[in-house]
């Protein structure tokens, strides 16, 4: 077999963009599905056959029950979450593998994030409150540990008690309590139990993957591209590298190692937590938006904020990604408005600007307005579609610079056009 390249799935937008239906469309003709960065923040929501399915840290692969999925060393792995979420699943071993240098993501983070959180006041990130920002601080600061630890439960709680010890003034500062020794020990066995069977150095499988089986590697994105901890809203981004050259580190890949690239985009716009958000529609539109398309999070169940379709910002995302395509996703939620919307620039300082400045929270969209449609919802072919429906996709084609290669119709997995 010759050498093949892994592929990217990657959020363009501020998350929720729908990943997870298009990764689990596609898995069914990939072997092997993997995840790269974040936590079980991420919540990807699959339908299939009305049947509806969360994920938080197990790769949208695993519905596909002939695919590989692997969990990454960029990932930050809570071991109470993977264990609830693995129970959905009947037997998974060889199917389910975790990177023994991936960071864990242990109670005592997520206190940690919402302390930090409470002390922000109106500051708040609005973060999940899952510890990732604490989580992937240890891992940079060099005082985290990594999944492979769980081998030996004993050692890795006598380093738990030792980080509580050395920070103890400022643990108590946020009112986080140190652990009990035997209550940490016990549960981190019982992780053990459960975890260590899938625990191993995922690079070298996927390099194996790759080089000597040509299979065929899906890589699933987390978050979305302006969470981006260098390239996103700073600060109120999430704590990892979500964009498609994060992908590599997170997994021990290099550049060649990648193929093709598709941005996953929402046909308008969400994001939830708090930060700039140029397009937010606090009006009756954006209330439509957020009830028509069911836009409460998968993980917090918190109001996702909805506006129009910002193409100055997926432009730029999808030159940051690499994008060879865009998956343009839930098109149907769009059905009935007379009149749809695409952000073409900003104003900003009086100026028409079509980039984004630091201070994005100073920008006014300047908008395009398209025509509506009655019907796209259910649609399986471009033909089917609205004339006014193709041609938002065109302009939005047009705008961006990247072609759309697939169009999302309805949660359900069938219902997807795939663009010759
Ligand atoms: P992810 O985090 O990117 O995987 O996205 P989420 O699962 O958090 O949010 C996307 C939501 O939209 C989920 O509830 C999906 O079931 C749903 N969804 C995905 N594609 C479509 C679509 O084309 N139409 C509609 N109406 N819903 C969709
Ligand atoms: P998926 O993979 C949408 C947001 C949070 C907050 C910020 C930081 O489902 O698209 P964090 O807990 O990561 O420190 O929070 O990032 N956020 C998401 N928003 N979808 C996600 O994941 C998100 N993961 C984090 O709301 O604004
Ligand atoms: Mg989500």
């Amino acid at each position: 077999m010759g050498k093949t390249k892994a592929d990217i799935i990657v959020g363009i937008q501020w998350g929720d963009e729908g990943k997870g239906k298009i990764v689990d469309m596609l898995a069914q003709k990939y072997d092997m599905v993997c995840r790269s960065q974040g936590g079980h923040n991420a919540g990807h929501t699959i339908w299939v056959d009305g049947v509806r399915y969360a994920l938080h840290l197990i790769p949208s692969g695993v519905l596909n029950p002939k695919a590989i999925n692997v969990i990454g060393n960029g990932v930050v792995l809570s071991p109470a979450s993977i264990i609830k979420e693995m129970e959905q699943f009947e037997n998974l071993e060889g199917r389910l593998y975790i990177s023994d240098k991936a960071h864990l993501n242990l109670p005592y983070h997520a206190a940690i994030d919402q302390a930090k959180e409470r002390l922000k006041g109106d500051k708040a990130i609005g973060t999940t409150g899952k510890g990732i920002g604490p989580a992937y601080s240890d891992k940079i600061n060099r005082v985290g540990h990594r999944v492979g630890e769980l081998r030996d439960p004993k050692k890795l709680t006598a380093k738990i008690m030792e980080y509580f010890e050395q920070n103890k003034p400022v643990f108590d500062a946020m009112g986080v309590e140190t652990p009990n020794e035997a209550e940490l020990l016990e549960e981190l066995e019982g992780y053990a139990d459960k975890l260590v069977p899938f625990i191993t150095d995922t690079a070298v499988m996927v390099w194996e993957a790759l080089d000597k089986k040509g299979l065929r590697v899906l890589l699933e994105g987390a978050q979305g591209t302006m969470l981006d901890i260098d390239h996103g809203t700073y600060p109120y981004v999430t704590s990892s590298s979500t964009v498609s050259a994060g992908a590599c580190t997170g997994l021990g890949l290099n550049p060649k190692d990648i193929g093709k690239v598709t941005g996953i985009v929402k046909a308008y716009c969400t994001r939830v937590g708090n930060g700039p958000f140029p397009t937010e529609d606090h009006g009756s539109d954006g209330d439509r938006l957020a009830e028509v398309g069911h836009e409460f999070g998968t993980t917090t169940g918190r109001k996702r904020r909805c506006g129009w379709f910002d193409a100055v910002a997926t432009k730029y995302a999808s030159r940051l990604n690499g994008c060879d395509e865009l998956a343009l996703m839930k098109l149907d939620v769009l059905d009935g408005f007379e009149e749809v919307k695409v952000c073409v620039a900003y104003e900003y300082n009086g100026e028409q600007i079509d980039y984004l400045p630091q201070d994005l929270e100073n920008v006014k969209p300047i908008y395009k307005s398209f025509k509506g449609w009655e019907k796209s919802a259910g649609a399986r072919s471009f033909d089917e579609l609205p004339q006014s429906a193709q041609e938002y996709i065109r302009a939005i084609e047009e705008i961006t610079n990247t072609k759309v290669g697939i169009i999302s119709t309805s949660p359900e997995r069938d219902d997807t056009i795939i663009m010759e």
